[in-house]
């Protein structure tokens, strides 16, 4: 599928269909005259009849029968001007794409029209964006037989953003070039995210970041295997990972595209490739879910994947620490002590809290690259999805100034967070009587707690902490994103690399 930009009203296209931006209850902005005249006023008729009204994602098919060389014309509503934002655009063409993904249609062009506060790049960023996102699937395990292949209907091939008179081309380019790169990182997210946990165990979320390092020469990609987490006495990783017949590791990605002096970004993502809770085992019911207990890792690989793919002149470290949670006669029990690499004893009352447990170790080891600041990303409470659902993920940190420039990432890339506060109160509830820490206090505050044992682990270093548990997979499937893996991350990141790397 490729996206590319032209100059033109949609008037003389000759795609299998165009598709027109309306906001609700206007009538034809001036943007789309020319193209409306040619039809004839279809466009013009189809709002004066009340067909449609514009309501957001609502779109209404038109056929020109002859009178331009596009056969259709899709009306798509962005909903009311006063509600319109980035996510509004956004949400309104994925999900016009993802209807009509195998619906016959092989190509589109989309005339743009000037929208309140959106620039050129943006615009094409945004609008390929939608559409990268509105095309996923994830169907390796859905084998077609090749007479069912042979009743598919052909999918979309080509899009073409048109640009009017008065938006530069160029730039409109310049941004789908962007949302290509970015995507790439997202899909690749979402691709080991929805893999089954079987064939998504810590060698192959390993083996899948050396893939990525392959891809892309300026990665260096190491992982530390069992040998290596010993010699670095990471306590925390192998305890967890010592339930497992597939042994535990530590993904190392460093991506060095400025001066040396210049300090890095460093990125941290929780890689449980499965998590049944282990010894204090979870129930059944939802428990497939926890295939997904590795986005954060993934979120960090696909993040290094659209930085290197947009050659970004910053210094970003990726680490993502990989295990597997299961119940064993080797696991860890309730009642254990742990040592961390930095040398602290954690008491783990709970075998389901563990991914604090590996993220401690890789915190501790983000300290040795003297970074600008750490992110972290973790699917990592039940408690922060009652807190804040699916809209936004859970945002923690020591540094006032390093959360607020995560925050603003995630409003202006789409991965939305929102700030809860980290006092030393929570930090206390940690303390343990056996150990310095225990891995869970009480039931308050599950997900800021958890946030307080991390903050142990990263000295003075600058670190913010994103509780992606609600975030990283759709659960019911919504027109704009289907169910599954949701490469939450993967732009804030990028974003956070831009502004700040
Ligand atoms: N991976 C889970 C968190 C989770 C739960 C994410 C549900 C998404 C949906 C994590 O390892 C976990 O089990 N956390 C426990 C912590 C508790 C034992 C303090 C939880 O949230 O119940
Ligand atoms: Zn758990
Ligand atoms: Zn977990």
């Amino acid at each position: 599928m490729t996206i590319s930009a032209a100059k033109g009203s949609g008037a003389l296209s000759t795609a299998d269909a165009l598709v027109v931006l309306l906001f609700k209850d206007e009538g034809v902005p001036r943007d789309y005259r020319e193209l409306d005249q040619a039809t004839g006023g279809l466009i013009g008729k189809a709002l004066s009849l009340k067909d449609f009204n514009g309501a957001h994602a609502s779109c209404h098919m038109v056929y020109t029968n002859g009178a331009i060389r596009s056969s259709r014309i899709l009306l798509l509503g962005l909903g009311a001007r006063k509600d319109f934002d980035q996510q509004a655009l956004f949400r309104a063409v994925a999900a016009l794409v993802s209807r009509f993904r195998k619906a016959g249609i092989r190509s589109i062009d989309i005339p743009l029209r000037a929208l309140p506060r959106l620039k050129p790049r943006p615009l094409g960023a945004l609008v390929s964006g939608a559409i990268e996102q509105g095309l996923y699937a994830f169907e390796k395990y859905q084998p077609k037989t090749p007479e069912a292949a042979k009743e598919d209907k052909a999918g979309l091939e080509q899009v073409v953003l048109l640009s009017p008179s008065g938006v530069d081309a160029k730039a409109l380019a310049a941004g789908i070039g962007e949302a290509r790169a970015l995507y790439a990182g997202v899909n690749l997210t979402k691709d080991l995210g929805n893999t089954p946990p079987a064939d998504m165990v810590p060698a192959d979320l390993a083996a899948a970041a050396q893939q990525m390092g392959k891809r892309n020469p300026k990665v260096k990609v190491t992982v530390l295997g069992v040998p290596e987490l010993k010699k670095e006495k990471m306590g925390g990783i192998l305890g967890v990972g010592q339930g497992s017949s597939h042994p535990p590791a530590l993904i190392v990605m460093e991506y060095r595209n400025a001066a040396q002096s210049r300090k890095p970004l460093v990125f941290v993502g929780k890689g449980i490739t499965f998590d049944s809770g282990g010894i204090s085992l979870k129930p059944a019911q939802d428990m497939d879910q926890m295939k997904f207990d590795m986005c954060g890792a993934a979120a960090v690989i696909g993040a290094m994947e659209a930085i290197a793919r947009l050659q970004l002149k910053v210094n970003v470290i990726g680490l993502a620490p990989t295990a597997e949670n299961l119940p064993s006669s080797s696991a860890y029990r309730p009642g254990d002590v742990l040592t961390a690499s930095n040398g602290k004893t954690i008491e783990v009352l709970n075998t389901d809290a563990e991914g604090r447990l590996i993220l401690c170790d890789a915190l501790h080891y983000a300290t040795r690259y003297k970074p600008k600041a750490i992110v972290d990303l973790a699917t990592l409470t039940g408690a922060c999805v009652v807190a804040l659902g699916s809209p936004c993920a859970g945002l923690m940190g020591n540094d006032d100034r390093w959360v607020k420039a995560v925050q603003r990432a995630g409003e202006s890339s789409g991965d939305r967070a929102w700030p809860l506060p980290l006092w030393d109160d929570y930090s206390k509830m940690m303390e343990s009587h056996v150990a310095n820490l225990k891995n869970v206090a009480g039931r308050e505050a599950g997900a800021i707690t958890a946030a307080a044992f991390l903050k142990h682990f990263v000295g003075e270093e600058t670190w913010a902490h994103l509780d992606i548990a609600g975030t990283a997979w759709e659960t019911t499937g919504k027109a704009w994103i289907p169910k599954g893996a949701t490469g939450y991350g993967v732009r804030l990141l990028v974003d956070l690399a831009r502004t700040e790397g």
